[in-house]
């Protein structure tokens, strides 16, 4: 049966005057209804979460409590949120309960960190003139948080939004991907069943280009957090004035197979790396730069591993690569492909698409300047490069215009290190892929790779204003 849901303003169900069709990404049928907001359905949210952000001076225990009982709610809810996940998402059911997991630690961790808020004492007595006082600082929180959600965590990125921006205790306006916005919906009545008064937590469906931007225009929205493409990102930098950002954009992820690694151990990575969820995570693998010394026995290994990955029915529970977000999406990876191809490329594997199913593809013969390289590709994909000095080979990654995570497989020390200072990336993972994220770490990129620090403790940073106290004694 078709599931229909209305708008989630001010702690109830709100009707709209249109609706938009939720598809399930493998069986290609509308699997829900959910509204489309209208810009007054918008002002509403917005409205309400101001006023609720007044009404309801919450403590940091009460904030804890509450984001505490959504993190258990969810943990016993993880099934059902997890077949939401592989319906509007089209993610493989067992990447989709791994979602769920970290969705419960998010919100669990976000629960802790508000009970952590605090300033610091300044000496202010130090500077002449300044005697006789005492200073120190609090944080507060902003007021009403806009956040922007995407498609491929649903739930977990979602939950790094609202978990922290109400920890710190703000109230927020949330529009999730057009895409996947019924877990939002659900999420929504959890944090009700939990006790969060009406008014903290709106959820406002629609799309980017109307709903989003509606958002963008309400002067009473003091930060946006935003996951999404860098176009996107950037808009919302230019059109938001003096407001406060996060924003986590694109990479084109590198990661260096230098000669002295375990190959078996990081051809095995890369490949899960590479193509979990279709490739379709910020900081999947897309850019292997392999020493062209192990270059031959590195891509047999690596094809070996991908062999084994299970392609196809995103609920069956051996499935790794599903379907991609739409078959446009798909469309557009290949044609990537085959104008890199024209270019002088060449499939090493994969290569083929069925609807919006795109198999592990691996390229080599690539030139820095192909889509395939310096876009994000944000499908299976992955292109082999051959390297023969450290320094080119990160001078070569450092054109790249993103800069999100990276990794490099060495058992030598000093190459690892040397990497990790060199890179300019937010994140460098040794004999790890640059996939790699739990969620208490800082997590962000710079250049057009983001904005400020997602990971709750560093999300409340900047969901938060430092005020400074003086006493004049
Ligand atoms: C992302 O795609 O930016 C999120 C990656 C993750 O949370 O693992």
């Amino acid at each position: 049966m078709v599931q229909q849901y209305g708008l989630w303003i001010n702690g109830e169900w709100k009707k709209a005057t249109e609706t938009m069709e939720v598809l399930n990404k493998y069986h290609q049928e509308v699997f829900a209804k959910v509204a489309r907001a209208s810009k007054e359905d918008v002002e509403k949210a917005v409205s309400s979460a101001e006023q609720a952000f007044h009404r309801h001076a919450l403590s940091p225990y009460e904030r804890f409590e509450i984001l505490n009982q959504v993190s258990e709610l969810l943990k016993e809810r993880k099934e059902e949120f997890a077949r939401v996940i592989t319906a509007e998402a089209g993610k493989p059911i067992k990447q989709a309960r791994g979602e769920i997991d970290r969705a419960v630690q998010t919100l669990k961790i976000s629960a802790e960190e508000a009970k952590r808020i605090h300033g610091e004492g300044i000496p202010v007595e130090a500077s002449p003139g300044a005697e006789n006082r005492m200073a120190f600082t609090i944080r507060v929180p902003v007021g009403v948080v806009g956040a922007i959600s995407p498609f491929n965590f649903p739930v977990n990125l979602v939950c790094h939004k609202i978990g922290p921006a109400l920890a710190a205790g703000n109230a927020v306006v949330l529009k999730p991907a057009s895409t996947t916005p019924v877990s939002s919906l659900k999420l929504a009545e959890l944090f009700h069943e939990a006790g969060l008064p009406a008014g903290l937590l709106n959820v406002v469906t629609g799309s980017g280009s109307t709903v989003g931007q509606y958002l963008m225009d309400d002067e009473r929205i003091q930060l946006y957090t935003f996951t999404g493409s860098a176009e996107v990102g950037l808009k919302l930098k230019q059109q938001t004035g003096m407001n406060k950002l996060i924003l986590e954009l694109g990479n084109n992820s590198p990661v260096i197979v230098d000669e002295e690694a375990d190959l078996k151990k990081a051809a095995r990575t890369t490949a899960i790396q590479s193509f979990a969820f279709a490739g379709q995570v910020c900081i999947s693998v897309q850019r292997l730069y392999v020493h062209e010394n192990i270059f031959n026995e590195f891509t047999t290994e690596f094809i070996e591993a991908t062999k084994e990955l299970h392609v196809g029915d995103p609920y069956d529970d051996r499935t790794d690569v599903g379907p991609m977000i739409s078959e446009k999406e798909a469309m557009r990876a290949e044609e990537w492909i085959e104008e890199a191809k024209k270019e002088g490329a060449t499939v090493l594997f994969g290569g083929k698409r069925d609807g919006a199913l795109f198999e592990p593809t691996v390229l080599t013969h690539v030139k820095k300047d192909m889509q395939v390289v310096c876009q994000e590709i944000f499908a299976p994909v992955v292109t082999f490069i051959p390297y023969r000095d450290l320094d080119v080979c990160i001078k070569e990654i450092n054109e790249s215009n993103y800069g999100l995570q990276g990794g490099i497989f060495t058992k030598n020390i000093d190459k690892a290190f040397y990497a990790a200072r060199k890179i300019d990336v937010g994140g460098m993972m040794i004999n790890d892929g640059s996939q790699f994220r739990v969620d208490l770490m800082p997590y962000g990129g710079i250049k057009n790779s983001g904005w400020g620090k997602e990971g709750p403790k560093y999300s409340i940073e900047e969901m938060t204003h430092e005020k400074l106290i003086v006493l004049n004694l």
